[in-house]
């Protein structure tokens, strides 16, 4: 079974990984650097270390190409790029139409196309398997599936194995042969009636999270203004055993999918006519957080930032990665900027990002927590400046929300 993988980021890698424990795989990316690594064994996707990916190359079961022609024959082709949001907040298909191409100029043999891009319902029906069509010169009669990717890089007690995964085909046929290359990895397959509904769940599991993450940071300004603490709070309704559900406050989202996936949610909803306004206002309050956390940081600091030294400890969207996509830490520090404060930040998991490097933890006026790596210890934190703002809940001793 030769399997060719459209991507090979945080998930097409992944994928890569487990489904070369028993297929063939051929990593397709577009980005030749990316390929030249991977082919010299050396994962950049945490979960999946290099050891295994060396051992994948010398079974002959992985090598990365972005030469087209090596896919002509795959029996299965993954979908796995980018879909972000353009400019203008709107959802952007270019990568996958890009994909598409790719797909539909090279594969010359009846295959089962699956996608795993996030994206709105209708996608793989209207969008994915005409776009296929466009690009081939000869009538291939493809089947396609849809199996939304639900992976949670840096996460080690839910993985491909053991995280339920939805699928569905545009056919039966479809269907049937999507469960059976996923079940090869994972143990717990869940079918659904239309590849619309898989698409829609996704969507909305990472709306819950939008929607339930802007009502915490929501909570926690509300909290701050009556004097009581968020976390005490927090912990106090967490001990209902049934009907509700925490989450903590912070100085907004990151990463690539709930910043950006609720908003593909709500522009198909609003092309239909049906009103987001909940999911709209989420994604306002969290991007406010940031403005709200540096607010706090010069209110206690007599109302004064210009010309203070800022250090922002952890650039990261998240605890022990490197991703630092749609990261809260980048409307911080512009905030920070914006008053007049002298900023660097530190964040060695990163290392270099925007054009600057991580900087020592010391010697700051002030220091905001926004993102806190395991390896960053709690007492360097509150050494590194005299006044120390916490967003994340992990630094006992310093201000925070
Ligand atoms: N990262 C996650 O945690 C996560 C979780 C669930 C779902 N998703 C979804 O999965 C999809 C992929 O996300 P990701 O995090 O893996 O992205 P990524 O940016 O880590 O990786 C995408 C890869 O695709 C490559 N690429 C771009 N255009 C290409 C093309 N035309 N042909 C071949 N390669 C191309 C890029 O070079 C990159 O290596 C997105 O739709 C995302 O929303 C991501």
């Amino acid at each position: 079974m030769k399997v060719a993988i459209i991507g090979q980021g945080y998930v097409g890698l992944t994928i890569s990984a487990f489904a070369g424990e028993t297929c063939e795989v051929v990593g397709f990316d577009s980005n030749s650097r990316i390929v030249r690594h991977l082919n010299q064994g050396l994962s950049h996707v945490e979960g999946v270390e290099s050891d295994q990916l060396r051992k994948l190359i010398k079974h002959g079961n992985y090598r990365a190409t972005n030469n087209g022609s090596d896919i002509s024959d795959a029996h299965i082709v993954v979908i796995a790029v980018p879909t972000p949001l353009t400019k203008d907040r709107k959802p952007d298909l270019g990568f996958i139409d890009a994909a598409c191409k790719t797909i539909g100029e090279n594969i010359k043999k009846p295959a089962l196309v699956i996608n795993e891009s996030t994206s709105f319902p209708g996608t793989l029906r209207n969008y994915i398997k005409p776009a296929i069509e466009k690009y081939s010169q000869e009538k291939i009669e493809h089947l396609y599936a849809i199996s939304p990717e639900r992976v949670d890089p840096g996460r080690s007690d839910f993985n491909q194995k053991n995280t339920p995964r939805l699928y569905s085909g545009l056919t039966p046929e479809a269907s049937e042969k999507t469960k059976a290359f996923y079940s090869k990895f994972c143990d717990n397959l869940v079918e659904v009636s239309s590849p619309e509904v898989a698409e829609a769940a996704k969507l909305f599991e990472n709306t819950f999270r939008q929607v339930n993450i802007a009502l915490v940071n929501e909570f926690a300004q509300i909290a701050h203004t009556l004097g009581i603490s968020v976390y005490e709070t927090l912990d106090a309704a967490n001990t209902k055993p049934y009907g509700f559900m925490k989450f903590t406050p912070s100085a907004g989202v990151g990463g690539h999918c709930i910043p950006v996936d609720p908003t593909y949610l709500a522009a198909v909803a609003e092309e239909h006519g049906a009103p987001a306004t909940f999911i709209r206002r989420a994604n306002e309050v969290n991007l406010e957080m940031s403005k709200y956390v540096v607010d706090r940081v010069q209110a206690d600091n007599s109302g004064l930032l210009e010309g203070k030294s800022v250090l922002v400890v952890g650039v990261a969207y998240k605890p022990n990665v490197a991703d630092v996509r749609e990261t809260a830490a980048e409307l911080v520090i512009e905030h920070l900027r914006q008053r007049g404060a002298v900023v660097s930040w530190h964040d060695e998991v990163v290392g270099s990002w925007n054009g600057e490097r991580s900087t020592p933890l010391s010697g700051a006026d002030i220091a905001v927590v926004v993102t806190k790596h395991d390896v960053v210890k709690v007492r360097d934190i509150l050494e590194s400046a005299p006044y120390v703002f916490d967003t994340t809940g992990k630094v006992p001793g310093a201000k925070g929300l």
